[in-house]
């Protein structure tokens, strides 16, 4: 029997990521969302699209979760943007409830799945799915640090005009402008790119890095980035479900990890069959720390303000 992956919400990045999944013919997927329509026929279109692509997979799109049922992984990606007249407290209001409301269906149907999260902000909806769906920590994570490490690597491949495959590299923290991209563990053929481009060049290479979602908001004025998104989240869901035990930055809920306690933020960790299967704790300087604990910071005050709207 093939695998199972449930993708809550075919908006964007949900019916990109449902497209990637199954063109890597690693599992069937189903994509749930509100909108009447829009999941059948997304996951018909894509599904037509298999001879073609050559692929297997099936794809089915529904509006209620008896299709999901037993799914190895779920990734939620279901949210609103915010929209004219909206205050920030509205959108993050929105965003819990329907973060709570899906994860709760996720965990009743699918008791013994992987949460992958995408939904924004992403740090807190992992912790509000967390305490919702009852999950013990290792089956839920969030996406972020292998977009925003593959954003920082498309960067630094142009900037040295290398091949994307020949890099590597590093983000921790929070998804959001207080993220923490490091240098000296991100390399070129295992050369840290320190030794590689003078400090005002990382310096602006980090920077587009934690602006990069907004810089393709600028670009496309009406949502935001979607296919990198979609290669990132699909990435995690590969790796857990062939059990490859690779090591990916992912949000994860730390318990005195990076002596951080008690929020979600990015770090390393080992993806396999029981999701995450450790948390890589790697040397920090004082001053990578410090971004670090000024990113937890940020993270820790977003999930008060959660705790005071619900
Ligand atoms: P989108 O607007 O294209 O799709 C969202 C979908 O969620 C819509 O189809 C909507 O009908 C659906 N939805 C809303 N409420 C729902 C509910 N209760 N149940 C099921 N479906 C529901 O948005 P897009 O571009 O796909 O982004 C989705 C989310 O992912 C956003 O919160 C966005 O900020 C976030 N995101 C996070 C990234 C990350 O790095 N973690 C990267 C890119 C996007
Ligand atoms: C991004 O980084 C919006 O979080 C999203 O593109």
């Amino acid at each position: 029997m093939n695998k199972k992956v449930t993708v809550i919400g075919a908006g964007n990045v949900g019916a990109t990521t449902a497209q990637r999944l199954a063109e890597k013919e690693l599992c069937d997927v189903v994509l749930v969302d509100i909108a009447e329509g829009l999941p059948q026929g997304k996951a018909l279109d894509l599904q037509e699209a298999a001879p073609i692509e050559k692929h297997d997979a099936a794809v089915t799109g529904s509006n209620g979760y008896e299709a999901s049922a037993g799914s190895d992984i779920v990734i939620i990606t279901a949210g609103i943007p915010r929209k004219p007249g909206m205050s920030r407290d509205d959108l993050l209001k929105t965003n819990t409830d329907i973060m709570t409301s899906v994860s709760a269906e996720a965990a009743k149907h699918s008791p013994g799945s992987i949460l992958i999260i995408v939904s924004n902000p992403l740090d807190a909806m992992c912790h509000v799915a967390m305490e919702t769906s009852g999950f013990p920590k290792h089956r839920v994570m969030g996406m972020a640090g292998v977009l925003d490490s593959a954003r920082f690597r498309t960067f630094i491949a142009m900037e040295l005009n290398v091949s994307v495959e020949n890099t590597h590299a590093f983000v921790l923290g929070g998804h959001g402008d207080t993220m923490v991209p490091l240098p000296r563990f991100s390399t070129v053929a295992g050369i840290p790119i320190t030794e590689l481009m003078a400090k005002e060049r990382i310096d602006a290479l980090v920077d587009r890095t934690r602006k990069g979602g907004g810089e393709i908001v600028g670009l496309l004025k009406s949502g935001s980035a979607f296919y990198a998104p979609a290669s990132a989240a699909a990435e995690m869901a590969e790796a857990i479900l062939k059990d490859k035990k690779k090591i990916l930055p992912c949000a994860a809920y730390l318990e005195g990890e990076y002596g951080i306690s008690d929020i979600f933020m990015g770090v390393p960790v080992k993806l396999g069959t029981k999701g995450i299967e450790d948390i890589i704790e790697i040397e920090l300087s004082e001053s990578e720390r410090s971004d670090l604990n000024g990113s937890a910071d940020a993270v820790r005050s977003l999930m008060k303000e959660i705790r005071q709207l619900v």
